[in-house]
């Protein structure tokens, strides 16, 4: 079986590839600087991966890294909107240089193929929808364009040199582990440590504004096609359910779930916030052969 790199392994999405990974027999290294990401995460398996505390801005470390491995799975990056916002030339320095730094590395170690993982953000708040790798993308912070270099990175890479590379977009991404402390983290983690400790959850608006949910279960499955599809190669695609819910319709989802009642309170919408989004994935179903497999009724069920 593969060696495979995960990068950020040490994160939420990074964590469940690291899982499913172990269990079709890769052998396993992940690099992480655990700044977003805990120790904890990564306890249950710990005696039977490599761990490389390091920094993807750190030539040695990724050069240690990348040794021997055959498939890059890179999940690591600063993931806040608000933070690059607030200090851009840190978000780059992460996600950009940091990214074209692993490339190289890849490249130099003779690894067959990197997964990048994108995000929806790139698509900004153009309002037609579904959001299709075709349209045109509008980032709308240093967050978003840091990912658009993520993926252009990857792919010119798969142009140039041996190095296959694939894109995901991933649209809103949620699970167990994932952090409901961070104040960036997804809406789903917040409303279900809300609904679990029976305490009040704000929606920023009417709660119209609606999301393309996708449990990290169906992200992870997304991760290991994209890793073998030959059709894949030096592509961008969509991961997500291809489902659009509001906020409204998963609180009444929570507290069907939980058999209580979950108290809100609205505040006034937030400016930048995007209103709706909905993810066309006929491109992952025809490249990937992806189909989604956890409702949100189920994968809302896992992360209670
Ligand atoms: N969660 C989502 O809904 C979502 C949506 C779209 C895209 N993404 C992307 O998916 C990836 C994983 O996101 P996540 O939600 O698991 O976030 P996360 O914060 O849980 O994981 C990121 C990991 O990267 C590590 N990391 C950060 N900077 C590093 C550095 N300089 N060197 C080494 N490691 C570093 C962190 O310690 C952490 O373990 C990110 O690239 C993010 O941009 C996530």
């Amino acid at each position: 079986m593969p060696t495979s790199l995960v990068t950020g392994g040490a994160g939420f999405i990074g964590s469940h590839l690291v899982e499913r990974l172990l269990q079709r027999g890769d052998h396993v290294r992940v690099l992480d600087n655990f700044s977003t990401g805990h120790a904890a995460n990564l306890a249950p398996w710990r005696a039977n991966i490599e761990v490389i505390e390091g920094d993807l801005r750190d030539a040695a470390a990724l050069a240690r890294a990348t040794a021997g491995v055959d498939l890059v799975f890179h999940q690591a990056a600063l993931p806040l909107v608000q933070q690059s916002v607030d200090d851009p030339a840190t978000t780059n320095a992460v996600n950009v240089d940091g990214t074209l730094q692993l490339l190289l590395a890849a490249r130099d170690a003779g690894v067959r193929r990197v997964v990048v993982a994108s995000s929806a953000a790139v698509y900004g708040d153009d309002p037609q929808l579904p959001k299709h790798e075709r349209m045109p993308i509008q980032p709308l912070s240093p967050y978003a364009v840091s990912k658009l270099a993520t993926e252009q990175y990857a792919l010119v890479f798969a142009q140039l040199y041996a190095l296959e590379a694939v894109a995901l977009r991933y649209f809103n991404v949620f699970g167990p582990r994932q952090d409901p402390r961070s104040p960036y983290s997804g809406v789903i983690a917040r409303f279900c440590a809300a609904a679990r400790a029976g305490a009040e959850v704000t929606i920023f608006g009417d709660g119209s504004q609606s999301r393309d949910f996708v449990a990290v279960a169906d992200v992870v499955s997304a991760n290991l096609l994209a890793a073998l599809a030959p059709a894949a190669n030096g592509q961008v695609i969509n991961i997500a359910r291809g489902e659009q819910t509001s906020l409204l319709e998963l609180i009444r989802l929570l507290e069907e779930l939980t058999g209580r009642s979950l108290p809100v309170r609205f505040a006034p919408a937030r400016s930048g916030d995007i209103l709706h989004s909905l993810a066309a994935i006929d491109r992952a179903q025809a490249l990937l052969g992806f189909r989604p497999q956890v409702s949100l009724r189920e994968g809302l069920h896992l992360t209670l």
